[in-house]
């Protein structure tokens, strides 16, 4: 304006630069001595949860455990508890869910009755703290935050209010006492974490229990670490006495008839750096509703929906009038973009029924329809060989046309039908580029 519009003055303006309120400045620290404040690691004992969490936990982290209701989150708390105290240390289990008598129950199965980890059957939040804060242990796990309740404040526990000052007090009590806090965390029907999403933008780290809960195998994963590196995960089957680790899951999901039906295909998933084998498997029937049905468990639907597009425009497949279902056997929920080549075939398998024998697929299928390289292909082909599996479908490193990539494996199994209408297009480069080979061969 060039004058200041209270007392008029015409004077240049001038930039201030006020105190923070308290008069203090925060600390720095040239990133070359960052490292001395790196957070200590405590190993819990338990290879699997180790290596998810990057190395153990850090003391005075919060930690949210998520998983659908079954699947082990309280057993698997349990069983940390019980490998920390066994080091020494001491460990508090705050069960909200179920009483003292059940706890012990659980932990006389899993061994360990005799562990010495604490058990409170508590609901109220400030208890809890008040009795970790007496005890002082390494480890307090509150078991869950959807049914803890802060004695204050109205609404139910489970309500948004009560889970957000909950998750708050618990992890302000981390913080300052510096005890590692594990919550556990119901989840909705669609897999996320119920009560608000603070919590876990809150917490340090947020990991994921899922499998399915009425088979064994289990996978632990962090969605989120900010001590480590997410891309970790960790197996166990679940036992008569509890998780017990999975070390070389290779073929754990993975069926003894594969191939000999139609719509079956095996995806070496690469979970964390290992890859884990599973079966993928399609069923599409002729439709009696008006709207065919489109069902899909253990991926994305929109990645399958998208899978089918592709094949009808570029493979020359048609799924009108179908019903269409793909499932990933063992309960797994697949986020590995490479799932997308092993669904097609199995799509197209089962289409046309036709069985692709015993084949492994994996490969990134894009809306123009080009079958595109993954990471780990070395890991994939080493664990696929690993089981025997006699041919193998992937991109390699290049990036192929979906249509030759689908004529290659079914027409390695037996004299290929017209299968796709624009045959021939393609030159011979594309297919020798194939990175395809029966795996007896080298
Ligand atoms: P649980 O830890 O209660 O699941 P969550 O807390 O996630 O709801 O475990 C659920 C199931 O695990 C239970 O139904 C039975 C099974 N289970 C075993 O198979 N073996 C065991 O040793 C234990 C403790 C549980
Ligand atoms: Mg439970």
């Amino acid at each position: 304006m060039g004058f200041c519009p209270q007392c008029r003055d015409g004077g240049p303006l001038v930039e201030l630069t006020t105190p923070s309120p308290s008069g203090a400045s925060a600390a720095t620290v040239p990133l070359t001595e960052a490292d001395r404040h790196r957070a200590v690691r405590v190993p819990i004992g338990i290879d699997e949860v180790d290596r998810v969490l990057g190395g153990g936990f850090v003391p005075g982290a919060a930690v949210l455990l998520g998983g659908e209701p079954g699947v082990g989150k309280s057993t698997l708390l349990l069983q940390v508890a019980g490998s920390v105290a066994a080091r020494g240390g001491a460990a508090l289990v705050a069960s909200a869910e179920e009483s003292v008598g059940q706890v012990g129950l659980r932990a006389a199965r899993l061994g360990l009755g005799e562990s010495g980890v604490l058990v409170a059957g508590d609901r109220d939040v400030d208890s809890i703290i008040a009795a970790a804060r007496a005890l002082e242990p390494e480890l307090l796990v509150v078991d869950s935050i959807q049914t803890v309740v802060v004695r204050e404040l109205d609404g139910a526990s489970g309500g948004v209010a009560q889970v957000r000052e909950s998750a708050a007090r618990l992890i302000q009590f981390a913080k300052e006492s510096g005890v590692a806090v594990f919550l556990v965390g119901h989840v909705t029907k669609d897999g996320a974490i119920a009560g608000p999403r603070l919590v876990e933008h809150a917490v340090d780290v947020v990991l994921y229990l899922e499998g399915d809960v009425e088979r064994g195998l289990r996978v632990l994963r962090s969605l989120k670490n900010r001590f480590g590196a997410t891309h970790q995960a960790g197996l166990f089957e679940m036992r008569d006495a509890g998780l017990v680790e999975v070390a070389d899951p290779a073929g754990l999901l993975a069926t003894g008839r594969l191939g000999s039906s139609a719509g079956s295909v095996v995806f070496p998933a690469v979970e964390g750096r290992r890859p884990l084998l599973v079966e993928v498997q399609a069923l599409v029937a002729a439709s009696a509703a008006p709207q065919p049905r489109r069902s899909v468990k253990g991926l994305e639907a929109a990645r399958v929906h998208q899978i089918v597009a592709v094949l009808e425009r570029h493979v020359g497949l048609s799924f009108v009038g179908r019903d269409v279902y793909v499932n990933v056997v063992g309960g797994l929920r697949l986020r590995d973009p490479a799932a997308d080549l092993p669904v097609a075939i199995a799509l197209a398998s089962s289409l046309q029924d036709r069985p692709t024998g015993s084949l492994a697929a994996w490969g990134e299928v894009g809306l123009t329809g080009e079958v595109r390289s993954v990471a780990h292909g070395d890991h994939r082909t080493a664990a696929v060989k690993r089981m025997g599996v006699e041919t193998i479908v992937g991109p390699g490193d290049g990036t192929h046309r979906i249509d030759v990539v689908m004529e290659r494996a079914f027409g390695c199994q037996q004299p290929v039908a017209r299968f796709s209408p624009r045959r021939g297009e393609h030159g011979e480069a594309g297919r020798r580029a194939l990175h395809l080979s029966p795996a007896a061969e080298d």
